[in-house]
Order: C-alpha cells, then structure tokens, then sequence
C-alpha cells in the first residue's frame, strides 16, 4: 500500500462505500492491501470522548503515521495539523493516480510530480518500504521474468510466491529487517534485492542511482530528507475553513 488517499490528505481513504460512490478500499492498489482501519476507529473513538468533533480523521492518519515510524525506531517530525475530513472519495482517482508496482522510473518521477512532490521526495518516501510486506501478486513479474534481481534472493522468494496461485501470500518489503525503520531499504536496492520493480527501479543504471547509494551508507541524511518529504507529502491538496468537515466515525460522513 502505499497508504494513501489519492484526493489528498482528506481521509478520503477510510470512507467505506456508499450508495452515491465507491471509496478507495477497493482500488486495485488498496484492495487487500491496505489494513489497520480499526485501529484508526480506536484512535478516533477515545479522541472523540474527550474533545467532540475537533480532531479530523485526515490528521489522526498523518500522526500515527508518524508515531508508528518513531515506534519502529525512524525520525520524527512535528505534523501541522487542521486537516478537514472529505465528504466523499473516489475509486477512479485512486486508481489513476496511484502508482503501480509495475511503474518504470519516470512514471514513478511523473506520478509524485503531480502531486508536487520531486523526484528527491520520492526517494526518500519510498524507503517506507523497508517495513511493511507485499503480496506475491505485487512482485511475481520482478522475481520469474526480470534480470535486474540478485538470483538467490529470486531463488528464496520462489517457495511463498510460486508462478501461479498463492497471489495474496506476504512478504517481507525488507527482508532483512521487517520491523525496524533503518535504511537497510537502500542496501537491500543496492545488493539488487529490491522486491518490487518499482524498488528496484531506483537502482538500475538510472538518475536515482546516487540518492540511493547515498541513503545506502547514511542512514541520518536518510533520516531527514523523509521527515521533510513526510510533511510535504501531509500537505498535498488539504482540506481546510470550512471546507470539508470533522467526521465522527472515520468510515462514515456525518
Ligand atoms: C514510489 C511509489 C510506490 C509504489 C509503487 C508502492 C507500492 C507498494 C506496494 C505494491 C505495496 C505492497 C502492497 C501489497 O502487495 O499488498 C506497498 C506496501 C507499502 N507501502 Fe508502498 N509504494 C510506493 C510508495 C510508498 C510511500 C510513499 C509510502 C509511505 C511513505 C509507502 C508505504 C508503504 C508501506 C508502509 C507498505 C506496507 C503496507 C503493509 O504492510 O500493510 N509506499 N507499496
């Protein structure tokens, strides 16, 4: 997943469908993919107890974000806050403009320029990857058919993800440390053991090449060019004034 709502950082995300639309839960980039909404409806339950209405669900999303990376032992940042909640959301938009495991180089450049993010940002971003795990059906192509992976990471991967079947078994997006927020993501792009294409992507001959071998051996520039473009990121395209509302129960409109 890239745990993202593609309208902007609204909370468009956690709407579950309704008669007049379809969210973005069943985009073939969330589907099955995306979890963890019933932790934000703990979150938004206890916050709600104590101060009614006044916490949107788009902000109690970017400060978990962020507390979950300082959890796993990454960087913090200060999350400007005062985010309104959407009163819609959009499964062709989450569609169109999530990237696809797939993408080449400049479709992941373009995607993240659309949305006012560079090409440094994207970089940067993309070592979420070194926590969190992916379906066999996301990497198949990158370990049978492709030749910019080391083999015996390839030969490993085989035994969960055969060539056909098992497409929803997980895997590590970091095999080698899965829970921990470090910048192993880059030595793994390095070693040529990016799981997905469009890891792998970022280390192949390409414009990117530097920035992940920079990351690769300085955890601490890594570090903070993630926490800037985290902020960057939490502020594509926000609802705000009275634009928008504060919902109550994050899966719903009021
Ligand atoms: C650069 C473009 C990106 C692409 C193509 C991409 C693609 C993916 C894919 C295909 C998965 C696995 C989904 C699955 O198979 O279930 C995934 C997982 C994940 N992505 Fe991304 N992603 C991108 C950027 C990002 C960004 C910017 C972030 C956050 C800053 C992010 C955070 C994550 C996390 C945390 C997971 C693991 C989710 C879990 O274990 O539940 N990704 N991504």
């Amino acid at each position: 997943m890239t745990a993202l709502s593609m309208q902007g950082c609204d909370g468009s995300v956690l709407l579950d469908d309704t008669s007049s639309f379809t969210g973005e839960k069943t985009a073939g980039p969330n589907a099955n993919s995306l979890r963890g909404y019933d932790v934000i409806d703990t979150i938004k339950t206890n916050v709600e107890a104590v101060c009614n209405q006044t916490v949107s669900c788009a902000d109690i999303l970017a400060v978990a974000a962020r507390d979950s990376v300082v959890a796993l032992g990454g960087p913090t940042w200060t999350v400007p806050l005062g985010r309104r909640d959407a009163t819609t959301a959009s499964l062709s938009t989450a569609n169109s403009d999530i990237p696809s495991p797939a993408s080449n180089l400049n479709a992941l450049i373009s995607k993240f320029s659309n949305k006012g993010l560079s090409t440094t940002d994207m970089v940067a971003l993309s070592g979420a990857h070194t926590i969190g795990q992916a379906k066999c059906s996301s990497f198949r192509t990158h370990i049978y058919n492709e030749t910019n992976i080391d083999t015996s990471f390839a030969t490993s991967l085989k035994a969960n993800c055969p060539s056909s079947g098992g497409d929803t078994n997980l895997v590590p997006l970091d095999l080698s440390t899965s829970t921990a927020f470090d910048n192993d993501y880059y030595k793994n792009l390095v070693a040529n053991k990016g799981l997905l294409h469009s890891d792998q992507e970022l280390f192949n001959g390409g414009s990117t090449d530097s920035q992940v071998s920079a990351y690769s051996t300085n955890q601490a520039k890594f570090f903070s060019d993630f926490a800037s473009a985290m902020v960057k990121m939490g502020n594509v395209s926000p609802l705000t004034g009275s634009s928008g509302e504060i919902r109550t129960n994050c899966r719903k409109t009021n």
